[in-house]
């Protein structure tokens, strides 16, 4: 019979959650039944809504947080992160083993075999037992915080069980369930958005969103390996003992691992983790071979980069063969034609394969592959499906070797290829339905107009009603005729026809890179911006003008003055600002301002709210620079994700650092607001 003190209830709820939790995560044997789990939440959830003075951040219901105000700020592990040298051969394993004999006199007794998981590595430190902080690799030195993201992950104890040490940090590997990333891609097809490449990379931009709950509806896991610094002594003396130590306290740790007495044993190991790698809901890249007792460990220590205690023992890369089907192209913004393998689905690498790129017409000759061939098809780790070439023996009679169509499949234009270039284009314009599709997801895309929620699905549908037949056309969508289709209401068509709206007053520069001159890419179109400010007084500027701007070469300058010639891309700019998007950029826009004059800023690492560009495009707006290597006048570096070498040159030089945060109070408020001095 349940209690009637809430805090009671609450307490035990918790513990009950919690033991489910585990059955479920953790040990992989569920007692109840979802239903029965729902409900035990749902009773907790209500009697902390009636008691608000007894919720706890760690609490079950409590995963799903707000996003934190600062995300991703730069932490310093307390030990360092390590990488692993690699093996890839037996003879290589052996070599190592004498290198450990070198040292240790004898070979080590035993080592631990672990499967080595393809995800995100991280450091989770717990305080008193309880769930405190999760840091990601970074360099190894400095990682960042995803505390708000990793607790979303329900294999992640926030409470440890039995006796804790004061203070514990563990490593692990995140990761993205192979079906729970097939699952996403599905979803995403469903939606016409573009699919996810491999669940590494996306295990990885899950962990670093800035929202909590899209992380949460993610799926991911967790396999916990590692024990790192530990407040006061413990009586750990192997590997093998923290990983049963892990378990206890409740993390999950993966039962494949082995501890064996030999290299023989390892390879064994490894052959038997190859022939089963996909009978697991999870990738894995290799083995990790670890030195069992920690005083072994100890004598032998660490290089530079890693501990000489263990070593990456990878797969080779996966090859399968399968039928070349047929060989197609795709037009892109371009109109640009490139040939890509249709196969007969082949699982190779952890993904079923039915596409790869051909890159292009030279490509396919150099390999020479045809269509009805039986090919090649390799996939390592998170590289993108290839076709090494066809297996000759089993050429079928009558093929033939493949050239570029003469005309465009999608809109019966003619495709040319200029003397001395790779690519090949089709000329059709904007009425080859392939490029315009292209075109027009790139020109309403974040790096473009930024047109939000204009996604390839609504591209799609508005081409295919006639809606869009040229990007102008984004900006006169009839409301009526949106609200006709099926599943439009008034909230979707109102809240496109505001984006829209919004869309229309971007700054010179975004509609510079939405245009997609060749060679414009973000940067170049800022640079431009900055200098003519507006986009007819662009295309009239000379040659001369042109080369004249510092980082516009003379091949730049050609590529958009021929694009400026084209009367097509003349009519389009005009049809543009007459749909009242804006082609020049006011003399005083925020842009104008000189808050970060004489301001030097590098950036290492990635950042969670801003590509380069980006960071690039607002720095010079208000009139401060961007440079690649950290001097002496470097104003402050701003470090992200995986911070290189300019993170330490920094620290040495004693140049400021900012996270990313602290970046967003320079470009509001200037050098003052971020804490730094102002600039000579
Ligand atoms: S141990 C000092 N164990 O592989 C010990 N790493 O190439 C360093 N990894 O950064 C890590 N599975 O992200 C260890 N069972 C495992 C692992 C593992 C995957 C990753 C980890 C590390 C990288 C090293």
């Amino acid at each position: 019979m349940p209690t009637s003190d809430p805090a009671t209830r609450i307490a035990e709820l918790r513990a009950e959650i919690r033991h489910h939790l585990h059955r479920y995560h953790v040990l992989d044997d569920p007692e109840i039944s979802d239903a029965e789990y729902d409900a035990l939440f749902k009773e907790l959830e209500r009697l902390e809504r009636d008691h608000p003075e007894l919720i706890d951040p760690l609490s079950p219901t409590q995963r799903v947080g707000a996003p934190p105000d600062s995300i991703f700020a730069p932490v310093q592990h307390r030990e360092r992160m390590f990488s692993l040298d690699n093996a890839d051969s037996k003879e290589q394993l052996l070599a190592w083993e004498s290198r450990l004999e070198r040292i240790l006199g004898t070979a080590p007794d035993a080592y631990v075999c672990e499967p080595k998981i393809d995800g995100l590595a991280v450091s989770l430190t717990y305080e008193n037992g309880r769930y405190s902080r999760a840091a990601t690799r970074g360099d190894g030195v400095v990682g960042e915080d995803v505390t708000a993201n990793v607790r979303t992950i329900g294999a992640v104890p926030l409470e440890l069980r039995g006796q804790a040490p004061s203070v514990l940090e563990v490593r692990g590997e995140i990761y993205m369930p192979v079906s729970a990333f097939e699952e996403l891609n599905r979803r995403q097809a469903d939606a016409g958005e573009p699919e996810y490449v491999n669940p590494r990379n996306t295990a990885a931009g899950s962990v670093r969103q800035k929202d909590p709950a899209v992380t949460a509806g993610r799926n991911l896991s967790i396999w916990v390996y590692q024990v790192g610094y530990r407040a006061g002594q413990s009586d750990l003396g192997s590997q093998w003992e923290s990983l049963q130590w892990l378990a206890e306290l409740g993390f999950r740790t993966n039962p494949a691992s082995r501890r064996v007495g030999s290299v023989d044993e390892v390879v064994a190991y490894v052959d038997e983790l190859l022939e089963t790698r996909h009978d697991r809901d999870y990738e894995i890249d290799g083995a990790v071979v670890k030195v069992d007792a920690f005083a072994a460990q100890r004598e032998t220590g660490f290089t530079a980069k890693s501990p000489r205690w263990a070593i990456a023992y990878k797969f080779p890369p996966e090859e399968k063969t399968t039928r070349l089907v047929d060989i197609r192209i795709n037009i892109g913004r371009t109109g640009v034609a490139t040939p890509y393998a249709v196969l007969d689905p082949v699982f190779v690498g952890g993904v079923t394969v039915t596409n790869a790129t051909l890159h292009n017409e030279d490509e396919v000759r150099r390999k020479d592959v045809r269509i009805g061939d039986t090919v090649v098809v390799r996939r390592a780790g998170d590289v993108i499906p290839q076709v090494m070439g066809p297996v000759e023996s089993m050429r079928p009679r009558g093929t033939k070797p493949w050239s570029m169509p003469a005309e465009c499949p999608f809109c019966g234009h003619p495709i040319v290829r200029s003397g001395g270039e790779v690519a090949a284009r089709c000329t059709g314009g904007f009425d080859c339905p392939s490029r315009l599709r292209e075109y027009l997801s790139h020109f309403v895309s974040r790096d473009g107009m930024d047109v939000e929620g204009f996604g390839y699905k609504t591209v799609d549908l508005l081409i295919d009603l006639g809606m869009l037949r040229d990007p102008s056309d984004v900006f006169g969508l009839d409301p009526d005729r949106l609200l006709q289709l099926d599943g439009w209401g008034e909230t979707s068509v109102a809240n496109l026809v505001a984006a829209v709206d919004a869309a229309r007053d971007r700054p010179v520069a975004r509609l510079l890179t939405a245009l997609g001159i060749p060679g414009v890419g973000g940067t170049v179109a800022r640079t431009l911006a900055r200098r003519f400010r507006s986009l007819p007084r662009l295309l009239d500027a000379t040659e001369e003008e042109l080369t004249d701007v510092d980082g516009i070469g003379p091949e730049l300058a050609l590529s958009i003055r021929s694009w400026a010639r084209d009367p097509e891309n003349r009519a389009l700019v005009d049809r543009l600002g007459a749909a009242g998007v804006r082609l020049a950029d006011p003399q005083d826009e925020e842009g104008g301002s000189d808050l970060l004059a004489g301001v030097t800023v590098v950036v290492t690492g990635t950042l969670a709210g801003r590509s380069r560009d980006d960071v690039k495009a607002a720095i010079e707006n208000r009139g401060g620079k961007v440079t690649g290597s950290v001097s002496k006048r470097t104003t402050a570096v701003v470090v992200g994700e995986s911070p290189g070498s300019k993170l330490a040159k920094a620290e040495e030089l004693g140049v400021p650092i900012l996270d990313e945060a602290a970046l967003e109070r320079l470009l509001e408020g200037g050098p003052d607001a971020a804490g730094l001095a102002a600039p000579l």
